[in-house]
């Protein structure tokens, strides 16, 4: 939505631990998945894409190809890149 803060980069970049937060991008959005980690179906190779994007994993791994992965992304949405 428009009235979500814009985020750099840089300030995405930051967040990639447990500790300060571990934000994702994809498609333009940011998402702070730090409450997710934990429940994914995939365990710990979600960190692999903390603080960037998610598309180059997700081009790997195309069991997220499917729109109820896309619902549980946009519920952590909290900004635009
Ligand atoms: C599986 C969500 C990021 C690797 C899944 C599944 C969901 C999910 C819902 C189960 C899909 C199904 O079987 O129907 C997410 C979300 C992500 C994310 C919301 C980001 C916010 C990643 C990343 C990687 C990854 C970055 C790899 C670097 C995997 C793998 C599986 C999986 C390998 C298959 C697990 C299995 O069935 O054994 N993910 N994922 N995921 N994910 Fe992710």
């Amino acid at each position: 939505s428009s009235s979500l803060p814009v985020f750099s980069q840089e300030e995405v970049t930051k967040h990639r631990s447990l500790e300060n937060g571990i934000w994702v991008t994809y498609k333009g959005g940011v998402y702070d998945i730090t409450e997710f980690v934990a429940m994914h179906p995939g365990g710990d190779k979600i960190l692999l894409a903390a603080g960037g994007a998610l598309e180059p994993f997700w081009a790997l791994y195309a069991v997220h190809n499917q729109e109820h992965v896309l619902e549980i992304l946009s519920e952590y949405k909290v900004g635009e890149l």
